[in-house]
């Protein structure tokens, strides 16, 4: 019975992990790109209103990031474990509230912000 349970448990993480996975492709719904907008707010100060600006003159310019750098930056910055500059721990205090799925909608969102007008 154990064992089952066992069996059952990886079976759905791992369904679980390929969901993840699939949906770190898709694009932003109009929705979610509403919410990524306004999350962007907060960087924009920084990091420039098209995300074109080396952030305190340090920064890469986070508009040429994919989709996928920008997901891994920010999952590292809130673990803590980026630091390029010295400047993980201002990284980490920004979004240190937003949940994968906002840094999965904001990663979308900033990298196809060239694109916009
Ligand atoms: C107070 C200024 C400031 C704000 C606001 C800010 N950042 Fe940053 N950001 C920085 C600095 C400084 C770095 C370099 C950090 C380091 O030392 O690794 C950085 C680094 C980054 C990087 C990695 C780039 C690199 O050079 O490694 C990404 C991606 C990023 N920021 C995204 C964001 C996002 C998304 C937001 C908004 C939710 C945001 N930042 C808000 C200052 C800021």
């Amino acid at each position: 019975m154990r064992l089952v349970l066992i069996f059952i448990s990886i079976f759905i993480l791992s369904g679980c992990e390929n969901k993840t996975k699939i949906l770190k492709d898709i694009p932003n719904t109009k929705v979610e790109n509403e919410i990524a907008k306004v999350i962007f707010q907060r960087c924009q100060r920084c990091h420039g209103l098209r995300a074109e600006i080396a952030a305190l003159t340090k920064s890469d310019i986070i508009a040429h990031y994919s989709k996928k750098d920008l997901i891994e930056a920010l999952t590292l910055y809130q673990k803590g474990k980026r630091d390029r500059h010295r400047f993980g721990f201002l990284m980490k205090g920004i979004i240190v509230d937003l949940s994968s799925d906002d840094i999965r909608i904001l990663a979308d969102y900033i990298s196809k912000i060239e694109e916009k007008n």
